[in-house]
Formats: structure tokens, C-alpha cells, sequence
């Protein structure tokens, strides 16, 4: 399969998504040939992907390849040059950045933003204010899915464990009661226990609950553990898409784009 892995992008994802005239369901969230510079720098060339409903679909791939400026084009925080992006068939492409949680999708960015003189409640209703009235038992839901963020409630953010900041972010995200969550990095920095319980509850949100989610990673085996569909970027291009179970069985793949 290595040659594959050249300069065209390919898809064994077993022909549903394959060009067979037929009408595919399309995904909850598409991205069309997109191409996003920084200047003079390309960051993302052509990439196209789908994340279905009710999946998680994993963006992998080394540093620089495009994973943030993906994440970011999608949300409406950088503009393509070209290209497009379609949440439930709808063109949000040049939709304005706080129109996005409205339409249903939440984007939390790498590096677990939170207001470090703030306890964890307060983060969270500060984070809950652009959707108007929040209920109460929408918080505790928030904390019924974090136990571990319950128990802190009342400290200060700036003295959260990495795990735990990252836990509140989520929970922060979640109170927007997104249909998909945009996550960028979350195991960044984090020990395995932690990245295996915060990509555990992802699973149970999406299989209990139907929320989407397109993960991003460099982690690119824990990742996979937890996807359904996998897209491999590898200098702003798609190399390959496939399901999780058979990008982790391809070992040629594995060692030329996803580091282990
Ligand atoms: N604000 C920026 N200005 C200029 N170049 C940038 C900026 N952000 C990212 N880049 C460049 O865009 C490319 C993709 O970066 P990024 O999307 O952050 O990748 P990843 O998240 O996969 O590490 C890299 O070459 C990076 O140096
Ligand atoms: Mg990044």
C-alpha cells in the first residue's frame, strides 16, 4: 500500500462514499476542497473529508500538517482561499465565527483556554453566556459527566491538573448542546489514563447521546482506538481516509504518517 501514499489522496472507505452516483447521506458536517494560507503559506491544499452524524471521525497527522488551520477554517476563525464547508447540507463558509454554536457546532481550540482566576463554575457559566439561559440541570449534566470537575467546582481553574482543565473545556463546549464538537489536541500533554477516561466518555457521548465529533490528533494511536473514521493529513493534503481498525492495521502507513 505504500505507493499509495504518494501525492493523491485515496479512500478505502469501501465504496458508500465511493463516486457511485448514488445519493450518500452526506454527512453531517463536509469539507469541500478546502485551501486555507497564512500569507505565502499553504496550510491546508484541497482537503476534503466528511464526518458522518453519530460518529467520531479522527484528523491525524504530524505537526504542521494542518490540523489546527483545519479546525479553524471550519469554524469560521481563518477564511479559505477556496473551497467549501457544509454543516447539514447548509453552506456556512463565510458564516460569521459566533454564528457557528447556534448552528450546532462547538470548537474548542488546543491549549484548553480557560480564565485562570476563576473557579470552575465560574469558567463555566462565563462559557455558558452567549447561549442566554442555561438550566441548572444543564450544568449538572456537565458534572455528572465529570465527576472530578464537580469535586473542584469551587477552585480556582489555575490550580486544574492538565486532565482537568481539559475536562472543563469540554464540559464548557457541551453546554452549547452542540450536534458536533470540534476538538483539537485534547490528549496533548496528558497521561495515558487521563487521554483513555476523557476519550472514553467522548465514545459514550457519541454511541449514548448522537453527538458527532472530528478529533484532531498527533496522538494518532489513541486516536484511532477511539474513531470510527480516520483522515490522514500530512502537509495540508489528505493522504488517506479509512475506517480507524484499518489504518491501525496498516503498519506501512503507521510509520510514514502517524508515528507509531
Ligand atoms: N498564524 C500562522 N501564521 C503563519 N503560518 C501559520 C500560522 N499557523 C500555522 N501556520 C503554518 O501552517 C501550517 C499548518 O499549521 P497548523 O494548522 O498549526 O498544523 P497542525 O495543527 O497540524 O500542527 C504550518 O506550516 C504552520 O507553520
Ligand atoms: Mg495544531
Amino acid at each position: 500500500m505504500t505507493e499509495a501514499h504518494g501525492a493523491t489522496a485515496v479512500s478505502r472507505s469501501g465504496g458508500s462514499a465511493a463516486s457511485g452516483g448514488t445519493a450518500t447521506t452526506g454527512g453531517l458536517l463536509q469539507v469541500e476542497d478546502l485551501t486555507s494560507s497564512y500569507g505565502p503559506v499553504r496550510a491546508l491544499d484541497g482537503v476534503s473529508l466528511t464526518a458522518e452524524a453519530g460518529r467520531i471521525t479522527a484528523v491525524l497527522g504530524a505537526n504542521g500538517a494542518g490540523k489546527t488551520t483545519l479546525l479553524r477554517t471550519i469554524s469560521g476563525l481563518v477564511r479559505p482561499v477556496s473551497g467549501r464547508v457544509l454543516l447539514e447540507g447548509h453552506d456556512i463558509t463565510k458564516a460569521p465565527v459566533e454564528s457557528m454554536v447556534a448552528k450546532g457546532m462547538a470548537h474548542v481550540p488546543e491549549g484548553r483556554g480557560v480564565i485562570a482566576e476563576l473557579t470552575v463554575d465560574e469558567n463555566l457559566r462565563v462559557g455558558s453566556l452567549f447561549r442566554g439561559k442555561v438550566g441548572k440541570d444543564e450544568f449538572d449534566r456537565v458534572y455528572d459527566l465529570f465527576p472530578r470537575i464537580a469535586e473542584r467546582r469551587n477552585n480556582a481553574a489555575h490550580t486544574l491538573s492538565g486532565g482537568e482543565r481539559q475536562m472543563l473545556v469540554i464540559g464548557r463546549a457541551l453546554l452549547a448542546q452542540p450536534r458536533i464538537l470540534l476538538l483539537d489536541e485534547p490528549s496533548l500533554g496528558l497521561a495515558p489514563r487521563i487521554v483513555a477516561q476523557i476519550f472514553g466518555l467522548l465514545r459514550q457521548l457519541v454511541d449514548s447521546e448522537g453527538l458527532s465529533v472530528l478529533l484532531v490528533e498527533q496522538n494518532a494511536r489513541s486516536a484511532l482506538s477511539v474513531a470510527d473514521v480516520g483522515v490522514v493529513l500530512n502537509l495540508g493534503r489528505v493522504v488517506v481516509t479509512d475506517s480507524a481498525s484499518t489504518l491501525m492495521a496498516d503498519e506501512d502507513l503507521r510509520h510514514a504518517y502517524l508515528g507509531f
